[in-house]
């Protein structure tokens, strides 16, 4: 052979290897409305960087005839390049070929980027299309699934791992993309479960269609599986570079700082008049993280469960920080089960990142009732207080209104570890609301009254006098539990000059082999 030839042969392997399954099944791909595993590759990346490992492998299978059925990649493009200049290692599966299914060869192209991106400390992005375990290879793919899991495991808290679902991902395939820090789902194209509908069908009797079980809106609604929903491909593979630009390439690294043109002395009117005079009334905490982040920039994390707590990413003055927020338009921001899981997560990425944490409080507790005793809300609620207290990243806290009871200690409390605490003059800070305290400590006098108008007169008495004394954000300033109460236009300032002066704190927990964090 020539050399020339040798050239022709390369370059003809090249063209077989990006056919994938062949010019039918994309066409059948993208009839379906979703792009190959080349495409979204080629729209994640910044043009022209991708460099592709591994684009001769194909399958080592005998069995049913697979000898014959050969295809370059083996079903899964892999590799790295760069997202706004910086470094990242993906994976995505073709599901033109065997439906993207998992092989052994298969397993072993991803763990080797994944191996990569460990060794240089750079984010994983996987994007799963697939039928799941290569039904020919039998245990030899659950094999390779397992490999997978355990590089996930060691990634975790090293590297950011993120993955999209643009298709099938079923049976214990989900459980990749379940152990990494963010997975986003295209909404009609996509779909999440350990069990079909069929085997539910059997097993349990349940009529229910493949989108009503495990779609994009049923995790990112119901479930919580998902964090982003996202409406097309392109719109999700927007979102992961979004979300890519708020983090550091490894946990040994701060995240990305981005010069702005928002200036830190931008005063919000506005804010001196969000909360409403009366307690109870609610507005939404996200005009309140809008105004007061760089360039009403906010990537919101989660943002359709569990929505009585915010969660995302935003900017200070160029610095990336995590919020978390409870937000009083929706169930009052009351803390429950799956919103004390949403945060508890949210907090332990960015303190796993060096991301710093701002958490903005207006909570009037726990949500009581039977529902949430039986679901353990006891133990979910511990999970926030444990991130929380666990974090040693710059916390600051700002007390918008309401932060009553144990749900004030969890919510970036002095005591756990919270550096700047800050409030606004409208913070209630106490044991409970004033209505719930005069009945617990005056119920017995009110019983005593003989007609309703003495007893409505008496309770707003004790409820005027318990307010006075404990509804405000003095009390708690008075034992240093707050460290200044600031006017609302100037809470921007204020967090930006808390961060400058945090971005060199260092704050360790204990040497032990890893917490118990109550799961
Ligand atoms: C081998 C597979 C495959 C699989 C699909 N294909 N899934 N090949 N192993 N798991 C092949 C098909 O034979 C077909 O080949 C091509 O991929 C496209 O599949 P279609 O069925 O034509 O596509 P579609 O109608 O879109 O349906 C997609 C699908 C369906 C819903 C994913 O293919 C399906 O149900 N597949 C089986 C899913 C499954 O049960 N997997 C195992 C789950 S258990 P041709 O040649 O016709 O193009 C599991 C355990 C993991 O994954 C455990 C980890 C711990």
């Amino acid at each position: 052979m020539t050399i020339e030839d040798n050239i022709q042969l390369l370059l003809s392997k090249r063209e077989e290897a990006k056919l994938g399954g062949g010019a039918k099944r994309i066409e059948a791909q993208h009839k379906k409305g979703k792009f190959t595993a080349r495409e979204r590759i080629e729209l994640l990346l910044d043009e022209g960087s991708f460099e592709e490992f591994d684009m001769f492998v194909s399958h080592n299978s005998h069995d049913f005839g697979l000898e014959k059925q050969q295809y370059l990649t083996d079903g899964v493009i892999t590799g790295y390049g760069t997202i706004d200049g910086r470094v990242v290692y993906v994976f995505s599966q073709d599901f033109t070929i065997f439906g993207g299914s998992l092989s052994e060869t298969m397993a072993r192209k991803i763990c080797k980027v994944m191996d990569q991106a460990l060794k240089v400390g750079a984010p994983i992005i996987g994007i799963n299309d697939s039928g799941g375990a290569r039904i020919q290879e039998g245990v030899k793919s659950l094999a390779g699934y397992a490999e997978i899991f355990q590089r996930n495991i060691m990634a975790s808290g090293v590297i950011p791992q993120l993955s999209a679902v643009f298709g099938p991902c079923a049976g214990g395939a989900v459980y990749s993309p379940a152990l990494t820090d963010f997975i986003l789902m295209s909404r009609d194209s996509s779909y999440m479960f350990v069990t079909g509908p069929k085997v539910a069908k059997t097993v349990t009797g349940e009529d229910i269609t493949t989108e009503e079980l495990g779609g994009a809106d049923v995790h990112g609604k119901k479930s919580g599986v998902s964090h982003f929903i996202a409406d097309s491909e392109e719109e999700g593979i927007l979102i992961l570079r979004k979300l890519i630009s708020f983090l550091p390439q490894n946990n040994l690294e701060d995240p990305p700082f981005v010069s702005t043109n928002d200036t830190i002395h931008r005063m919000e009117d506005l804010l001196n008049e969000i909360i409403p005079q009366n307690s109870n009334q609610p507005y939404n905490v996200k005009d309140v993280i809008f105004s007061i982040v760089d360039n009403g920039e906010f990537l919101e994390v989660q943002r359709h469960y569990a929505m009585n707590i915010v969660t995302g990413f935003a900017r200070f003055n160029g610095m990336p920080v995590g919020i978390v927020a409870n937000q009083p338009a929706y169930l009052a921001g009351v803390l429950d089960i799956n919103a004390s899981r949403k945060a508890a997560r949210f907090v332990r990425f960015c303190d796993a990142f060096n991301i710093p944490i701002v958490t903005l409080v207006d909570v009037p507790g726990f949500l009581p009732g039977s529902n949430q005793e039986f679901g353990g809300i006891i133990i979910h609620g511990a999970k926030l207080l444990f991130a929380y207290g666990e974090a040693t990243v710059p916390k600051i806290t700002v007390t918008l209104r309401k932060s009553y009871g144990g749900a004030h200690d969890v919510m970036g409390s002095k005591q756990l570890r919270g550096d700047i605490n800050y409030a606004w003059p409208s913070a209630e800070i106490a044991v409970m609301g004033a209505s719930g305290a005069t009945e617990i400590l005056e119920g017995k006098n009110i019983g005593k009254l003989k007609t309703e108008a003495e007893k409505a007169a008496y309770t707003k008495e004790k409820e005027e006098e318990y307010s006075r004394k404990f509804s405000n954000p003095y009390e708690a300033a008075r034992y240093g539990f707050i460290d200044d109460v600031i006017e609302p236009r100037n809470t921007r300032f204020r967090i930006i000059r808390a961060l400058q002066t945090l971005a060199t704190k260092k704050d360790s927990n204990p040497p032990k082999k890893h917490s118990n964090i109550p799961l």
